[in-house]
């Protein structure tokens, strides 16, 4: 069967007692069935250990959306992954394109993080995707085989599968314009080429998800793509019942 992961980023939204309220009502949407996907939610900080302690389905999983590669010290601002832990969580989003174009982190940063985050035992969510200019100008591939090879050096084959590959093209995110479902076969095939260069006898158990404008509406059409392992969402993992349509529909898909 096809490896699926569902997530949920939140970004800067929900406070705690929000965070409560959309576990207990996924909780009762869930029920007790057995779901064959993956299932995470990625509160803010102020959230994860809320979220991580707080009573739940034991198929939900809790990511933070980022973390800093050193283990601690005069790091003003910035969260370990050992604190992470604490909370709970055995995900960690990194490389988002919002951290990348607002707090400039660059690939070499994204590398060092998915190390340390591995090395604690946890799964790293590396993101990757193109701008606007970048699709226009037929760059997408060069652009994903440099933040591919990058975000990837040193890696082993031991450790790849651990790694969570998200593609989403920077046009998409928030835009509520999904890239269509050719672009994302195409987009798709290309990463999964490319990573059976450098992972020959793991590629085909890395998970790719696909992020941008994913909503209850076009899952369906989206998770049912051959190289489509699940989905990062934005704004529709804020509601409970649309992410819980998503889940469903990714069980559908398998
Ligand atoms: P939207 O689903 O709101 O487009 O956000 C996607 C995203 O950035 C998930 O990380």
């Amino acid at each position: 069967m096809k490896r699926m992961l569902i997530a949920g980023n939140w970004k800067m939204n929900k406070n705690n007692r929000e965070t409560l309220d959309f576990i207990s009502k996924l909780n009762d949407l869930l029920g007790d069935k057995k779901y064959n996907s993956g299932i995470l939610i990625c509160p803010p900080f102020s959230s994860i250990y809320t979220a991580g302690n707080a009573e739940k389905n034991n198929q939900i999983n809790v990511g933070a959306q980022n973390c800093y590669f050193e283990p601690k010290g005069a790091f003003t601002g910035e969260i370990s992954i050992d604190m992470i832990k604490e909370s709970k969580c055995n995900y960690i989003i990194i490389g988002h394109s919002e951290r990348r174009a607002i707090f400039n982190e660059s690939d070499e940063l994204i590398n060092k993080k998915t190390h340390a985050i591995l090395k604690s035992g946890l799964n790293p969510i590396l993101c990757i995707g193109e701008s606007l200019d970048e699709r226009q100008t037929n760059k997408t591939e060069e652009i994903l085989t440099h933040q591919i090879t990058e975000g990837f050096k040193g890696i082993s084959e031991d450790e790849v599968e651990k790694v969570v590959l998200a593609y989403e093209p920077v046009w998409a995110i928030g835009t509520g314009i999904s890239a269509t479902e050719e672009q994302i076969v195409e987009t798709h095939n290309f990463i999964r080429n490319l990573l059976s260069s450098l992972y020959p006898n793991q590629f085909k158990n890395i998970i790719i998800q696909y992020g941008g404008s994913v909503n209850k509406a076009n899952a369906d059409s989206i998770l049912k793509i051959e190289n489509v392992n699940g989905a990062l969402i934005g704004g529709a993992a804020l509601i409970a019942e649309d992410f819980y349509q998503i889940i469903e529909t990714a069980e559908k898909s398998l």
